[in-house]
């Protein structure tokens, strides 16, 4: 990939449509406008509070990542959204349960305002949901033709001139690379045929890269890790990331199993579990959904601790991941880690972790720097895959023929040399060698 010659600004207003308008989403708007009028702190966004420093230490150039790059402002945002159920975005907020009366209250009037277009939606691929707010038609071509058409109708009424789009839905079954995802052609007659291999969120990847519209998956679906909608990402020059938002359990995992592997303690067993109640909980109790998860969470160690390469250490790990729709804790899930390392002589030792999280407090920020990295990746001409944004995700999306990359340093640094690059600035190696001449 070249680097970008120029950045176009952001000129106009971006809109972001969310798939799903429920805890994550609501979360999400709820948060920007807050911030926007001034009655909270962006805390957690990188692209609001990250600074990035430049050049030489001594230098002393640290600016705030907003200035360095030109990303949109907050005040520019138009928010829309597609779900099976019509509550506004205040009705969903509040049957969430996430943030408190008072917060709720405080942008009670701009979430009232977003009302949700109906959903592409098949319980096929979401067993324990249903609602009566979704699309009619004879085939899944259709279906994402409504998608389409319901972007081009939500830019022209709000005059935006970019959107991106996100899934902040519901967690599918489980499906895997089948021939119809092979090529942008196949894809389409697999539309027209009604696969079972095309999911709805599918419909969505396809009808926002086709309508020159970036994508991320915040759910650990398949939807846009397929060559057929890469090819057409490349296409259409829309750039793409994915899946499954790194929020609570997982993030902690890529912050300490680096740690272990990088002063070479080994690691016996991680026994992971969860209890959460919101309806993210309820989705993941259904045993095909649990298994989408179980996937994107069980991959990160095997990567970071690269049993291959070490196989006294991590040769032989026990690794399980539970999670427990339990109704008393809503979004407030507990995660626990129990972790078995072996030290100096093979001394055992125990490490327990209890996160008491709030996991749509942890996503919302993701989705806004997504959001607003994704835009700028377009404005700069970058198409595809952004592997730079692997920060933000529990199973990276990533070329073929490379293995994703978990360690959340690694990732950090990548991010932040991209942004380096982008602008021109020559990339930080951490050498330092020349103040010791
Ligand atoms: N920390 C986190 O919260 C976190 C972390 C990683 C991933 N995720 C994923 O993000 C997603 C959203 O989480 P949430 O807590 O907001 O869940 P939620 O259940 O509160 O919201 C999901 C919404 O999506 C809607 N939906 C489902 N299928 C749809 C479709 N085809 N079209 C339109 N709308 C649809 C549902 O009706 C629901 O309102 C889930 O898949 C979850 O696994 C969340």
């Amino acid at each position: 990939m070249r680097r970008p010659a120029k950045i176009a600004p952001p000129k106009g207003k971006l809109g972001v449509l969310t798939v799903g308008l429920g805890a994550v989403s609501t979360t999400f708007m709820a948060g920007v406008d807050l911030v926007r009028t001034g009655a909270a702190q962006p805390i957690g966004s990188l692209t609001q509070l990250g600074t990035i420093r430049l050049g030489r230490r001594t230098e002393k150039r640290s600016p705030l990542i907003k200035k360095f790059v030109p990303l949109e402002k907050l005040e520019n945002i138009v928010f829309g959204a597609w779900d099976l159920f019509p509550d506004s975005a205040y009705e969903a907020a509040a049957k969430a349960a996430v943030l408190s009366p008072q917060d709720l209250t405080k942008a009670q009037n701009f979430l009232s305002g977003i009302h949700p277009m109906k959903a592409a939606f098949n319980r096929d691929y979401v067993k324990r949901l249903d609602g009566p707010h979704v699309k009619k038609a004879k085939t899944k071509y259709d279906l994402a033709l409504e998608i389409k058409e319901d972007i081009a109708r939500f830019k022209k009424e709000n005059k935006l001139s970019r959107l991106v789009i996100i899934w902040c839905g519901s967690t599918e079954i489980f499906l895997t690379l089948d021939k119809v995802h092979s090529s942008a052609a196949k894809f389409e007659e697999a539309m027209k045929q009604n696969h079972p291999a095309i999911a709805p969120s599918m419909l969505y990847a396809w009808a926002a890269i086709t309508s020159g519209v970036p994508f991320a998956n915040g759910a650990p679906n398949l939807t846009v890790d397929t060559p057929a909608l890469q090819e057409l990402a490349r296409k259409h020059r829309v750039p793409i990331c994915g899946k499954d938002f790194k929020t609570g359990q997982t993030l902690l995992k890529t912050i300490l199993a680096p740690g272990f592997k990088a002063r070479m303690l080994g690691v016996e067993g991680w026994f992971s579990t969860n209890i959460l109640g919101n309806r993210d909980g309820e989705v993941l109790d259904d045993p095909e959904s649990f298994k989408t998860k179980e996937e994107s969470k069980l991959g990160v160690l095997e990567y970071i601790l690269q049993p291959k390469l070490y196989p006294n250490l991590y040769g032989n790990i026990c690794h399980k991941v539970r999670i427990n729709y339990y109704p008393p804790r809503g979004d407030n899930k507990e995660g626990w880690d129990n972790i078995d390392i072996f030290g100096w002589l093979n001394y055992p030792m125990q490490i327990k972790v209890d996160f008491l999280c709030r996991d749509s407090i942890l996503a919302a920020p993701i989705v806004l720097d997504l959001v607003l990295f994704l835009d700028l990746a377009q404005r700069a001409g970058m198409r595809g895959i952004q592997e730079w944004l692997s920060f933000y995700f529990k199973s990276p999306m990533c070329a073929p023929e490379l293995y994703p990359e978990h360690d959340l340093f690694i990732q950090s640094m990548k991010l932040k040399n991209t942004l380096r690059w982008m602008m021109g600035e020559d990339l930080i190696t951490h050498l330092g060698n020349e103040y010791y001449d």
